[in-house]
């Protein structure tokens, strides 16, 4: 967490070896307004990108709170933490359900949040911004409907060379239930949210064919994950997407859509 990234400062940049949780962050802080003084809730904080980064920046008069559904992410922050940035605090909380007598915030962010707000967004995200001052804004990322399009094409493209109907269609709803940057609009809007911005940056992945495409951290660990549940026998699943991982030239650029997502609660509402 200490290594120097854009946007750097002192101890606790956004760590440059990070080439997916990094760039996100990146796009999330280009549209926070960001003061020393403020408190802050950083929801799916992970082991806490950009929780450590916001803390600092915030100074002792202000606060951070990070909250991530998994033990092993807080306990990992807190091992990074070791003590450092006293205002700054870990607790494990679920962010679709927090209890009434939560503190609101002047601000609320999360890096690469909104897709776990599932499966009611609308109904948790409505939830969130009980948490938020009159005035606070609200700054959330994910990869956005269009990330990997051209791995999506691909995978189908090769399902139906196999004349696979179901995994087809189990796919089509995997690629469907990604949000997009309009629908994650009209839930502020819906919230009569004030200054809504939501801005789409595409980020280029970098992946080797074959057994380094299939085995490729960040696909691996979910997007890829997505295709092979779509399938019931496991030996059609691993020839389907070896004959995929092998033509990578068909699905380069391999783009994410970082979708920022950026509104105010109203003072008066
Ligand atoms: C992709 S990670 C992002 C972590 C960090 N913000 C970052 O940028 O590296 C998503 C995090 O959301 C957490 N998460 C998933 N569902 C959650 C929920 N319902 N409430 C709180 N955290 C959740 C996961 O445990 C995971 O740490």
């Amino acid at each position: 967490m200490s290594s120097s990234s854009a946007p750097s400062s002192g101890r606790w940049s956004l760590p440059v070896e990070d080439d997916w949780s990094t760039p996100f962050a990146e796009v999330l802080l280009a549209q926070l307004d960001l003061r020393p003084g403020l408190t802050i809730l950083d929801i799916a904080c992970g082991h806490g990108i950009p929780a450590f980064y916001l803390a600092e920046q915030v100074g002792p008069t202000g606060s951070v709170t990070g909250i991530d559904a998994s033990r092993g992410q807080i306990a990992s922050a807190r091992t990074i933490q070791r003590g450092d940035l006293p205002w700054l605090r870990f607790e494990c909380l679920d962010m679709r359900a927090l209890p009434a007598s939560f503190p609101t915030f002047q601000r609320i962010t999360g890096n690469l949040s909104v897709m776990f707000l599932r499966p009611y967004r609308f109904e948790a995200m409505r939830g969130l911004i009980e948490h938020l001052e009159p005035g606070g804004q609200v700054v959330l990322t994910f990869p956005s409907l269009g990330t990997f399009d051209s791995m999506w094409q691909r995978i189908d493209q090769e399902m139906s060379r196999h004349g696979l109907t179901i995994e087809r269609e189990r796919l089509a709803a995997h690629v469907a239930e990604r949000p997009s940057a309009a629908e994650a609009r009209g839930w502020l809007e819906r919230l009569n949210m004030e200054r809504i911005a939501v801005v789409e940056r595409p980020l280029e992945v970098a992946s080797g064919s074959g057994q380094r495409f299939l085995q490729h951290p960040l696909l691996r660990g979910g997007f890829l994950d997505d295709a092979y549940e779509c399938f019931e026998d496991a030996g059609l699943a691993d020839e389907v997407m070896t004959r995929v991982s092998m033509d990578l030239e068909s699905m380069t650029p391999l783009l994410a859509q970082r979708c920022a997502l950026s509104g105010w609660k109203p003072v008066k509402e």
